[in-house]
C-alpha cells in the first residue's frame, strides 16, 4: 500500500489538507477558549463570527450581488429538493415548475418536487442516457411558470451545462453541488443556487442556499419551519441548532480559497486537471468517457473499460497504489474520478500515469 492516498470519492468528498491541518490544531482548544468549536453555543459571538465570515468570505470571492442571502439549511441538497417547491411554487397561481432532466440528481429533484407543485419536464436526454445536457425551445419560460430548475453538474454522468439557460423574468434554480466554486459563474442570472456542502464547500448534511432577497416570502404554508427559507434568512440560519462543525469547516475552506488565490485561479487549475486525464481518455477507445466531449464536466470524469473484469482489475491495482474511491456509481459502471477543487495536480498526474500503464499492460 503507498503512503500517499489521492481521494477521488464523488462525495463526501477529500478537504485541502490545510484545512483539515487546522481543524486538528484548533479541535481541543479553540482560540484560547479551552474548549473545541463543537462545543460552543450555535448563539455564541464566537459562532456567529465563524458563520458571517463565511458568508462573506463567500461573497468577496464570488461577487454575490448584495441581494443575495446565503443560508445554511439542514439536510443536504436533497432536503432543498422539497425545499425549493414549498418556499417557491406558489409565486404563480398554477404552480407549474420546470425541471430539465439531466440525469440521476434532476430526477430526483422532479419527482421529489411534485408532492408540492406541478412539475413539468424542460426536455431530457434519457434516451441517450444522459450523456449530454438536451436541447430546448426558450419558448417555455413564460410568466405562468414559477421558476426552472437545473442541475448544474450532473455527478455521476460527468457533464455539466456550458452555457445556463436565460429564462427572462422566470427565477433560474441551480442544483450546484458538484460544482461550486469551480468555476466563475454570473450569480445576477439566477433566483437560487443550492449546494450539498460535501464536495468543494465542507462537510456532508447540511447546504448554502443563496437567494435572491425578492423569493423570500412565498412559502406554503405548510412549509416546516426548518425548511422555510424567509425563517432562515429572519434567524440568519440559525432558528435551532445549526450543524457548527460543518459550518466552521466551511469557513476554514472559502479562507483556503481566497489564500489560494480565488475561483478565477481554480476555474483554470480546474480546466488543466480535467484536460490532463481527458487527454488519457481520448488517446484511445481502451477508456470510454460516459459524457459527450462538447457537454464535460471538469469535475466528475466518468468512464469505462472493455469489461467489468477489467474495470475491476482497474480499480484493484488503483487501489494499491494510493488512488482511491475510483468506483464509478452504479448508474453507469466503470470509473468515476471526482476531481473537486482541493484535488492537487500531484493526484491527477498519478492517475494520468497509471492510466497509461494500465492500458500498455491490459491492451
Ligand atoms: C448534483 C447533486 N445533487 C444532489 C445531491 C444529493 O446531495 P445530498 O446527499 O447532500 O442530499 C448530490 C450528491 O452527490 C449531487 O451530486
Amino acid at each position: 500500500m503507498s503512503d500517499k492516498v489521492y481521494n477521488f470519492g464523488a462525495g463526501p468528498a477529500m478537504l485541502p489538507e490545510p484545512v483539515m491541518a487546522k481543524i486538528q490544531q484548533e479541535w481541543l482548544n479553540y482560540q484560547g477558549m479551552g474548549v473545541s468549536v463543537i462545543e460552543i453555543s450555535h448563539r455564541s459571538k464566537e459562532f456567529v463570527a465563524i458563520l458571517e465570515e463565511a458568508q462573506s468570505l463567500f461573497r468577496e470571492l464570488t461577487g454575490l450581488p448584495e441581494n443575495y442571502k446565503i443560508l445554511f439549511i439542514h439536510g443536504g441538497a436533497r432536503m432543498q429538493f422539497s425545499a425549493l417547491p414549498l418556499n417557491l411554487a406558489g409565486r404563480k397561481a398554477g404552480k407549474r415548475c420546470l425541471y430539465f432532466e439531466t440525469g440521476n440528481f434532476a430526477k430526483l429533484a422532479s419527482k421529489d418536487a411534485k408532492d408540492f407543485c406541478h412539475v413539468e419536464i424542460a426536455a431530457s436526454r434519457a434516451e441517450t442516457n444522459y450523456d449530454r445536457i438536451p436541447e430546448y425551445d426558450p419558448a417555455i419560460f413564460t410568466d405562468d411558470v414559477s421558476y426552472v430548475h437545473i442541475t448544474g453538474n450532473n455527478t455521476i454522468y460527468g457533464t455539466r451545462w456550458n452555457k445556463f439557460p436565460e429564462t427572462g423574468d422566470v427565477p433560474l434554480i441551480a442544483d450546484m453541488t458538484s460544482e461550486i466554486l469551480s468555476r466563475k459563474i454570473d450569480y445576477s442570472k439566477f433566483g437560487v443556487i443550492y449546494a450539498g456542502m460535501q464536495k468543494n464547500l465542507g462537510p456532508s448534511g447540511m447546504a448554502m442556499v443563496i437567494i435572491r432577497e425578492d423569493l423570500l416570502g412565498s412559502a406554503a404554508k405548510e412549509t416546516p419551519i426548518l425548511l422555510n427559507y424567509t425563517q432562515a434568512d429572519a434567524d440568519n440560519s440559525l432558528t435551532n441548532t445549526t450543524n457548527t462543525f460543518a459550518i466552521y469547516t466551511t469557513k476554514l475552506v472559502l479562507e483556503w480559497l481566497k489564500e489560494q488565490s480565488g475561483v478565477e485561479a481554480f476555474e483554470k487549475r480546474n480546466e488543466e486537471k480535467a484536460a490532463r486525464l481527458y487527454k488519457v481518455i481520448d488517446a484511445s477507445d481502451f477508456y470510454r468517457g460516459v459524457a459527450h466531449p462538447d457537454h464535460r464536466s471538469i469535475m466528475n470524469l466518468s468512464f469505462n473499460l472493455a469489461s467489468e473484469e477489467l474495470e475491476a482489475k482497474f480499480l484493484k491495482e488503483a487501489g494499491v497504489i494510493g488512488l482511491y474511491a475510483l468506483k464509478g456509481h452504479r448508474n453507469v459502471g466503470g470509473i468515476r474520478a471526482s476531481i473537486y477543487n482541493p484535488m492537487p495536480m500531484a493526484g491527477i498526474e498519478k492517475l494520468a500515469s497509471f492510466m497509461g500503464e494500465f492500458e500498455r499492460n491490459n491492451s
